[in-house]
């Protein structure tokens, strides 16, 4: 609708039509652009055409500034994708005005009527206008075709599909992405993603326009090095483009119905994010740098990075204090932390902190003793903390990317922080803990009224009648007689396994669902009900997801939603299956790995799945891989593990502590994840395979090659037609290996799995598995 183009006006002299305008309240222009002598003010808001995007006046979080800018205007919350005037807010947006200027560009006029934001745009335009893509564009009405000025080109800490980060060869200028100072301050933070300013093909993410803290990996073509989950063509279409002019990187959405978009946030990392509309909120994808306190300064100076300490992941050492409170509660930590008590010089002391990633760059040279290493900084009165190790090492200033390690990692070294003599603990002993600061974040207000809220859902579901409910965001509750209808008396089995079988049904709204009537269950109605509500409550894009449940009398139903592909094993072990090609197994084997991750590190609870294996990968119209059966150990209780021994086929996949009846770790998920792995490799059942017509446990034989550096060609399924990337197949397969080692303190955990696939990590060459020979002769 082009209300306010004159055009419009004078088509139609339509008396409904300019009652309709009459009557309409002023706050939405409901239009999508701004022509020249047009301003937008107040609540007045420009739509895209589809009504995507809206962009007007907003002011984030708590801030009482106002800000121009583009957000989604379909969902929920206000997601802001760009700000125009993010240094220069201004406290009154009913009299400031954005509008187009005599000279063209697009300007920002606050009440006193100055500039206090421009396009600085060259060519002179007559209408701003904001597309269903959330570029915001300036074009001249006669050449309309053309864009003088884009905001895509000017992102301010999101790069939106259809979007770029580019080089320009010629002036030199950069397109990037500047994080937010905090949430509630669009002015540029520390943080900022760009095209390498030395110039390779990557791009990088770097503090203060000074510390890269994060690297891409150089484009190979296909992706870049580091991120291969981006080579997943199914998804994004990634594009490096290298001439003249520019170098730049752009990506686009396949799927429409796709709501995604890439951040740089203020807490320093990148951040794909994604709409998970059934949920009503955004998700993350994938993150990077993948470990946080990773991110340069992410703590400020004097501060200390801890990922293990959920409160807060930033603290500081003794005899200091955050520097800005306000800041610090918006998870804001860039100025760090401040000394309680000035330096003295002379009469200071040192506090001793163990067990620290130390920062890099000090200066160092060697002294005979730790003593002499000591007296050097006490008698320089600008050093601020030394460590000995035969080497002297001593700090200057404030101290930047300290990092708190925990037992188990490695590198952990002892620094001696210079502190007031009065600020030192009374006993400065080498056990002087460091104090973290530790404040309500939002996180922990996230955290109670989650649990409330689940609280909440319980009562109010044991008090109603078992009718069938439809609760957006939660678990439905099914009757029997619901359920018998959906699923047409249980006429369509989609298959059965050890805990009963699963039925396809349509549900009124006619999605689809399965159900799986659950045997053998001896659990109460009310332990039933508070597991599932549990497992309601964990939903990952790599997971599948628990719609509702039936419980009443003996029965006991699961509903699911439906994977039109299937479970992962029919598509490897059928021969007349051919769909899957290196890439979508290696997109299988990714996801798979990111859902067990989920599951065993990013949950509130942590769950041991029990039961990796083929058969309980589903695979969804795109062939995306979700894992199924989650929970399974816990609602089935004791009997578990006899009705997983006595399946058929599932025994290849436990690990040697569970079959000799040992405490259960996520490490047997490793385990079983990779003999999966194996069998993506191979396209068979591990325990059907053979090499030179004798029988013989393919994961022994394919590790022994892995392990002996053999041709690893000679491991991959036929139908594969020898199509595939070596680098990855010998980086999956040296993972399978280092999954399936005896002891599970050997084997990786399965974030450090999903870091390796994703080329975060390196892989050793892993050691053979001695008791795969026993298991092989068993088999
Ligand atoms: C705004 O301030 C109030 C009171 O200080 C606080 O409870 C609330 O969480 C804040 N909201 C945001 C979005 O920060
Ligand atoms: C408008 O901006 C000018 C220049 O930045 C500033 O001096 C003036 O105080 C502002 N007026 C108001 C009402 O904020
Ligand atoms: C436009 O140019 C002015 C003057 O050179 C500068 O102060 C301002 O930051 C520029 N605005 C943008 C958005 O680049
Ligand atoms: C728009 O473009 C046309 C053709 O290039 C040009 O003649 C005209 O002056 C432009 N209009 C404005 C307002 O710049
Ligand atoms: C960031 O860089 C600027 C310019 O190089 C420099 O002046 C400033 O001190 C740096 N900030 C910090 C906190 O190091
Ligand atoms: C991917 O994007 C590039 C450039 O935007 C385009 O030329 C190409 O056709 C696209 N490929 C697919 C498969 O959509």
């Amino acid at each position: 609708m082009e209300a306010m183009s004159n055009t419009c006006f004078l088509v139609s002299m339509n008396l409904l039509l300019v009652l309709f305008f009459l009557l309409k309240p002023n706050h939405t222009m409901a239009s999508d652009r701004l022509s020249l002598g047009q301003s937008l003010s107040g609540k007045q808001t420009l739509i895209s055409n589809d009504g995507t995007f809206a962009l007007g006046f907003f002011s984030p979080g708590n801030s009482s500034k106002f800000y121009i800018g583009i957000w989604y205007n379909k969902l929920p919350g206000q997601t802001i994708i760009w700000v125009a005037n993010r240094e220069t807010p201004t406290s009154d947006p009913t009299t400031s005005k954005l509008q187009i200027s005599d000279l063209g560009e697009l300007v920002l006029l606050n009440s006193s009527k100055s500039l206090i934001w421009s396009s600085n745009s060259t060519s002179k335009a007559t209408t701003a206008i904001l597309l269903d893509t959330g570029n915001l564009v300036l074009r001249n009405d006669s050449t309309s075709e053309v864009d003088l000025w884009q905001s895509f080109a000017h992102p301010t800490d999101t790069c939106m599909p259809g979007g770029w980060l580019a080089v320009d060869k010629i002036t030199g200028e950069y397109t990037k992405l500047t994080s937010w100072k905090n949430s509630e301050d669009p002015a540029p933070g520390f943080f900022a993603e760009s095209m390498d300013p030395d110039g390779s093909n990557q791009y990088v993410l770097i503090w203060n326009g000074s510390n890269i803290y994060w690297t891409s990996g150089i484009w190979n073509g296909h992706y870049f090095a580091n991120v291969p989950g981006t080579s997943d063509r199914t998804i994004f279409n990634l594009s490096f483009v290298d001439d003249k002019q520019r170098k730049f990187s752009s990506y686009l959405i396949k799927d429409k119905s796709f709501i995604t978009r890439f951040v740089v946030d203020s807490d320093g990392q990148g951040k794909q994010w994604y709409w998970l509309s059934d949920r009503q909120q955004w998700q993350t994808v994938y993150t990077q740098p993948l470990a946080h306190c990773d991110v340069y300064s992410l703590c400020g100076p004097f501060g200390i990075c801890d990922a293990k300490n959920l409160d807060s992941i930033c603290g500081c050492p003794e005899g200091f204090q955050p520097a800005s409170l306000k800041e610090w509660a918006l998870s804001d930590w860039s100025l760090g932390c401040s000394r309680k008590t000035q330096l003295q010089c002379e009469a200071d002391g040192f506090l001793p902190m163990d067990n620290l990633r130390l920062p890099a760059k000090p200066k160092s040279f060697k002294l005979r003793r730790y003593e002499e290493c000591r007296d050097a900084c006490l008698n320089d009165c600008s050093c601020t903390a030394y460590s000995y190790d035969n080497v002297c090492s001593i700090w200057n200033g404030g101290i930047r990317n300290l990092q708190q390690l925990h037992e188990g990692d490695n590198g952990g070294r002892s620094i001696y922080l210079r502190l007031a003599a009065s600020d030192l603990p009374s006993s400065s002993g080498s056990g002087a803990k460091v104090i973290k600061v530790v404040l309500s974040s939002v996180a922990g207000v996230v955290a109670i009224l989650f649990i409330a809220y689940c609280l909440m859902k319980v009562y109010e579901r044991t008090k109603r009648a078992q009718t069938l409910r439809k609760l957006d965001n939660s678990l439905v509750q099914f009757s029997y007689t619901d359920l018998r209808r959906i699923t047409r008396n249980f006429s369509e089995k989609l298959g059965s396994g050890g805990f009963g079988s699963v039925f396809k049904g349509t549900l009124p709204n006619s999605n689809q669902v399965a159900v799986k009537k659950l045997e053998g269950l001896r659990q109460g109605e009310k332990q039933f009900r508070a597991e599932v509500t549990a497992l309601g409550s964990i939903q990952h894009v790599n997971l599948v997801r628990l719609y509702g449940f039936c419980s009443g009398g003996n029965e006991r139903l699961l509903v699911y939603e439906y994977m039109p592909k299937g479970s992962l094993d029919a598509h490897l072990f059928l021969n007349e299956s051919t769909e899957l090609d290196w890439e979508l197994r290696f997109q299988i084997i990714l996801g798979t790995a990111r859902g067990l991750a989920y599951l065993h590190e990013e949950c509130r609870e942590c769950i041991v799945h029990c039961d990796v294996k083929p058969d309980n990968v589903l695979l969804d119209a795109e062939f995306n891989p979700k894992v199924s059966d989650l929970g399974m150990a816990k609602l089935i209780g004791r009997d578990f593990s006899k009705v997983l021994t006595t399946m058929r086929g599932t025994i290849g996949y436990l690990a040697p502590e569970w079959i000799a009846g040992m405490p259960i770790t996520p490490k047997v998920d490793v385990y079983s994840f990779g003999m999966m792995v194996f069998e993506v490799i191979s396209g068979k059942r591990n325990n059907m395979h053979s090499e030179d017509g004798s029988m013989a446990f393919y994961p022994f034989w394919a590790a022994k090659k892995v392990v002996e550096g053999g041709s690893i060609v000679s491991l991959l399924d036929a139908r594969l037609k020898g199509v595939v990337d070596l680098e990855q197949v010998t980086r999956v397969s040296r993972i399978a290996c280092w999954c399936i080692q005896d002891l599970e303190s050997q084997r990786p955990s399965m974030g450090q799995i999903v870091q390796i696939l994703e080329g975060a990590l390196d892989v050793n060459e892993p050691p053979l598995p001695l008791s795969l020979q026993n298991l092989a002769e068993s088999v």
